[in-house]
């Protein structure tokens, strides 16, 4: 032991300690005193060989020493920890308020008809009506038979509705009615739901696509009335069309599956070459409407001598167009992404998500 000098190489140890630049070097100080072949170690194992009154005294400064060198390197270490944070968050700083780089904006744009339906929906939602689905796929019996459309309607024909090839007949359907049926069979009323999605005829001309979109409405209750079916419609337009207040009328119509049936007109003004809509004393005609038919009830398993209600259909297509002056339906699904760019709307623009509705 005399040939070791324990304050020499305490002196030596911290200025290694001391001299470390990174984590890395530090850790070979480390093991170079405290490791298993250390100096420190090799020390600790001789005192093993020593005679009880020379260990009394080596062993506390060996001990001592170890315990020294071994906070020494705690305590550089967490200097030199806390200088990487340091120099990486410097170096990986970001300036939250600097513009965003064009070349990093996605230029997504949302369709005016996904517009469209989520204003109104949230209108809707606004009104009470929850939001009901069903399939694009359906039978004849959900499209035609439940909503009181005869074998002999024209409707049926070949002509109007795409069929698919199979014994059941399947169809792509031609209106959004076949969810009044099947959101009623599956409840209780009261109900008051709106069902807006894809419909299908084979058509196509400058207003005409075999894909378009529609809007069913639906109320029934045990008081539900006439009045109540102009005053929604009145809402909604006016809403939709954000003006105080529209006017609309009823025409006399036929809807199998509505009794009393009417043609719903919303007041507009074509006197300057385009139509101003919410103003003026033309017509412009917007969907049907009318009070749910007895036998739709009955079809839905409701007793009508109970409940009553109104229904109406929209295109919502139309609606678009007359809103957000777009000439020509063809395009909304040309897939034209000029067309797009042009009409479409940017997400943080938007008005008003639908929230808080439930998917009947
Ligand atoms: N389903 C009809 C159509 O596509 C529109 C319609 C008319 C829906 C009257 C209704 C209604 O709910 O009451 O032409």
């Amino acid at each position: 032991m005399a040939d070791i000098d324990l304050d020499q190489l305490e002196t030596e140890l911290k200025a290694n300690i001391e001299g470390a630049s990174d984590l890395a070097a530090l850790d070979v100080v480390r093991v170079s005193a405290l490791g298993k072949k250390g100096s420190i170690s090799e020390l600790l194992k001789t005192l093993g060989g020593m005679d009880a009154d020379t260990r009394k005294v080596q062993g506390p400064l060996i001990n001592g020493l170890r315990d020294r060198i071994g906070q020494h390197i705690q305590i550089v270490r967490d200097k030199l920890e806390a200088s990487a944070l340091n120099a990486r968050l410097e170096k990986e700083r970001i300036d939250v308020s600097l513009p965003v780089a064009p070349a990093a904006v996605s230029e997504g744009r949302i369709h005016p008809i996904s517009q469209a339906m989520d204003e109104l929906a949230a209108i809707f939602a606004n009104l009470g009506f929850v939001i009901a689905d069903g399939p694009d796929i359906e039978t004849d019996f959900y499209n035609f038979t439940a909503l009181n459309i005869p074998e002999t309607h024209p409707a049926r024909q070949m002509h109007d509705t795409f069929y698919f090839e199979g014994e059941e007949p399947l169809l792509l359907r031609t209106h959004t009615s076949p969810v009044q049926i099947r959101t009623m069979v599956q409840g209780e009323p009261p109900f008051r739901f709106i069902a807006p999605g894809r419909t299908y005829r084979c058509d196509s001309d400058q207003t005409h696509t075999p894909m378009f979109h529609q809007i069913e409405g639906l109320m029934v209750d045990e008081t539900t009335n006439l009045g109540h079916l102009k005053w929604t419609l009145e809402a909604f337009l006016a809403a939709f069309f954000e003006v105080d207040e529209i006017k609309i009328r009823f025409r006399p119509s036929y809807f199998p599956f509505t009794e009393p049936s009417m043609e719903v007109d919303m007041q507009c003004d074509r006197s300057g070459g385009s139509v101003l809509i919410g103003s003026g004393d033309d017509w412009l005609e917007i969907g049907g409407s009318g009070m749910v038919n007895r036998a739709v009830l009955k079809h839905a398993g409701i007793d009508p001598d109970k409940y009553q209600g109104f229904a109406f259909g929209m295109g919502i297509d139309r609606l678009a167009m007359l809103k957000y002056g777009m000439p020509d339906l063809r395009a909304f699904f040309d897939a034209d992404l000029r067309w797009l760019k042009h009409y479409g709307f940017v997400p943080f623009d938007m008005p008003e998500l639908a929230r808080g509705l439930s998917d009947g």
